[in-house]
């Protein structure tokens, strides 16, 4: 089985954690692209879907799922969404599409996140994969320079504007063995929205696409 393949089991997998009469937190990328069709399967079993972006919610509607204002609840049964790295504490990076800082949101308002990927994204150690942050323009060489301190190469995402109008600086090279306390100190600099290191709020729920099925972790 390819990487796709793998990515579409543990999205499928996800059904089985859907509860009838449930609002569902939708996450972005290849694998909800696969999560998005099964979704559809029980659209009418559902009271509706909130999108962490305007790719998800296009394919929301197109696949006759309604798009519901986060802001109209105050907590979300789950959310599901895939990540481009993640370590043994459940932690993980993301953003790869560029929509970190609406899926922390949505992450934030969740009970249970349910994290659907295919096994080459399990790691020991984040960093492998740059790091992504969304950061107002006028700060660019700024963060630039206190990424630089920390250790990372920064370096800006062309031809991307975030959902939210922002722009990404991806960090290279930044081995991340205390994710929490980077977490804390990028989002901390002035001009940071957001950084796409999940170490506070970690999925509780993960669903790996396996050669050999799909393999369950729950935190
Ligand atoms: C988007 C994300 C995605 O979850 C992450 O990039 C993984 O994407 P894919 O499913 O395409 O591998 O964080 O901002």
């Amino acid at each position: 089985m390819n990487l796709n393949e793998l990515k579409k089991k543990a999205a499928w997998a996800a059904l089985d954690y859907i509860c009838p009469g449930t609002v569902i937190g939708v996450g972005t990328g290849s694998t909800v692209f696969y999560f998005i069709q099964a979704l559809s399967t029980v659209k009418n079993l559902i009271s509706g879907a909130v999108s962490s972006s305007n790719s998800s919610t296009f394919l929301l509607k197109k696949n006759g799922i309604e798009v519901l204002d986060l802001n109209t609840f105050d907590s979300l049964e789950i959310y599901v969404d895939s990540a481009d790295e993640i370590n043994n504490a459940m932690q993980m990076i993301k953003g790869g599409g560029a929509a970190l800082t609406r899926e922390k949101i949505i992450a934030a308002m969740s009970k249970k996140f349910i994290c659907i990927i295919d096994e080459s994204k399990k790691v020991n150690i984040l960093g492998t994969f740059p790091l992504p942050i969304e950061i107002i323009p006028m700060a660019i060489s700024y963060i630039s320079k206190e990424i630089l301190k920390i250790g990372g190469q920064p370096k800006l995402r062309e031809n991307i504007i975030t959902d939210n109008g922002n722009i990404i600086i991806d960090v290279y090279n930044l081995y991340i063995h205390d994710p929490i306390s980077i977490e804390k100190k990028i989002n901390s600099l002035p001009g940071v929205v957001s950084v796409g290191l999940f170490a506070s709020r970690v999925a509780d729920i993960v669903l790996i696409g396996t050669q050999k099925g799909v393999k369950i972790i729950n935190n």
